[in-house]
């Protein structure tokens, strides 16, 4: 049996897996296991920010394994140490604690917020239409995309739903015993959708009057993707939570629940914990990568690259207005939503040697590391402009 079919021998059903098997990665590109060089647009779903191979990343790994690969939580663990500092330096938050994943972290902010808000009589969560916050059953509980959905009530209680960017609807919905507002600032999964100005500013405004938190999920937008450390910096708002994942350990299982000081002083001993969270090896990967974003000014050309391919793709909108309908987003966070599903020019792009990602059925989703160069932007383009001269809808 080939390794297809392996697969579908072995595995549940939860992954359409693409028809290409990977032989090693280089920067932006992905090398076939027949020596083929494929464009990666999507960074590992938005992990890999430095792209592939990085020799810093690799050096602090290997560095780090030789010392201990896991020592557990009991142990004070210098990777974690230097890391926190360097996040907390960065994000200006009080606290921190480290989890494994996107969907831990999530978790953990609605325990932290719980705590936060039992004696003051606050248990509601809002969040809202088209959001993706993980598939844990607390996250899942406030995912508010049906198809993640279906099938797994009853979900917690206290969770309620609202239109994104209603402002109206929210008013209507806040109270006194709203405990918190989970927002990602740029929907991810959702079809890269952005957050209006205004409606943070109703959600700043409510916060002031009802005393509640607000929870950002940074974990697809955040550590820099959209030329900004988090996406919330572009609106001039803080929260008071804040969830990363996805690049920060380099590649590595790791994530990360920040908090100000509204909560810093919530979780007292042994009421939260995690037997790998914060792999003292993924941290180390984790400063690496802090550090090279940093030194190397990558958000700044995640901003400059977000643009120029923005820029770009409107050019092609307007050659082929009936097959884009809207090009969105921030940095290297980027959706250009099609007229028709975009499945079949997925495919077509993979053939050209161009890997993108589809989301929301018709939303070509682009998450490329923060190290890509114009060079390899143009040999997109060039691609999906030849994709969209010849299709035929
Ligand atoms: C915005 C957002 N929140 C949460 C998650 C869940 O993260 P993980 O897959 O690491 O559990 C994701 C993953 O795609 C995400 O994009």
């Amino acid at each position: 049996m080939n390794l297809k079919e392996l697969e579908q021998k072995y595995f549940f059903r939860t992954y359409k897996r693409l028809d290409l098997l990977i032989e090693r990665g280089e920067g932006c590109w992905l090398i076939s296991k027949s020596g083929e060089k494929y464009l990666d647009l999507f960074g590992g779903l938005a992990v890999n920010a430095l792209g592939y191979n990085n020799h810093y990343v690799n050096k602090a790994i290997e560095s780090q394994i030789k010392k201990y690969i896991h020592l557990s939580n009991y142990f004070l663990q210098e990777p974690q140490i230097k890391l926190a500092e360097l996040l907390i330096g960065i994000t200006g938050f009080k606290k921190l604690f480290f989890s494994n994943s996107g969907t831990e972290a999530m978790e953990g902010a609605i325990k932290l917020a719980r705590k936060w808000g039992v004696d003051k009589n606050k248990f509601n969560i809002i969040s809202f239409n088209n959001s993706f916050h993980g598939r844990t059953l607390g996250s899942l509980s406030i995912t508010r995309r049906e198809k993640y959905r279906e099938g797994y009530e009853p979900f917690l209680p206290n969770c309620i739903q609202s239109t994104f960017n209603d402002k109206n609807e929210l008013i209507k919905k806040v109270d006194e015993n709203t405990l918190a507002i989970v927002l990602e600032f740029i929907q991810g999964e959702g079809g890269i959708i952005e957050v209006d100005y205004e409606f943070v500013d109703t959600i700043s405004n409510l916060r002031n009057n009802f005393n509640f938190l607000v929870i950002a999920d940074e974990i697809q937008s955040g550590v820099g993707r959209t030329g900004k450390f988090f996406a919330f910096e572009h609106y001039n708002f803080k929260p008071d939570i804040c969830v990363i994942a996805k690049p920060i350990g380099g590649g590595l299982p790791l994530g990360a629940i920040l908090g100000n000081e509204k909560v810093a002083d919530v979780f007292t001993y042994g009421v939260h914990g995690t037997t790998f969270g914060g792999s003292p090896v993924a941290c180390a990967a984790g400063e690496a990568l802090l550090n090279q974003i940093i030194e190397k000014n990558y958000m700044e050309n995640a901003m400059k690259m977000g643009d120029y391919l923005k820029e770009k793709l409107r050019i092609l909108q307007n050659r082929f207005p009936d097959y884009i309908k809207l090009i969105r987003g921030k940095g290297l966070m980027i959706g250009i939503e099609m007229k028709f599903k975009c499945e079949n020019i997925v495919s077509c792009l993979l053939e050209n040697y161009v890997l993108v990602n589809c989301t929301n059925e018709n939303v070509i989703r682009l998450l490329p590391p923060l190290i890509i160069t114009k060079e390899e932007i143009d040999f997109a383009l060039e691609k999906f402009e030849k994709i969209l001269k010849d299709i035929k809808v």
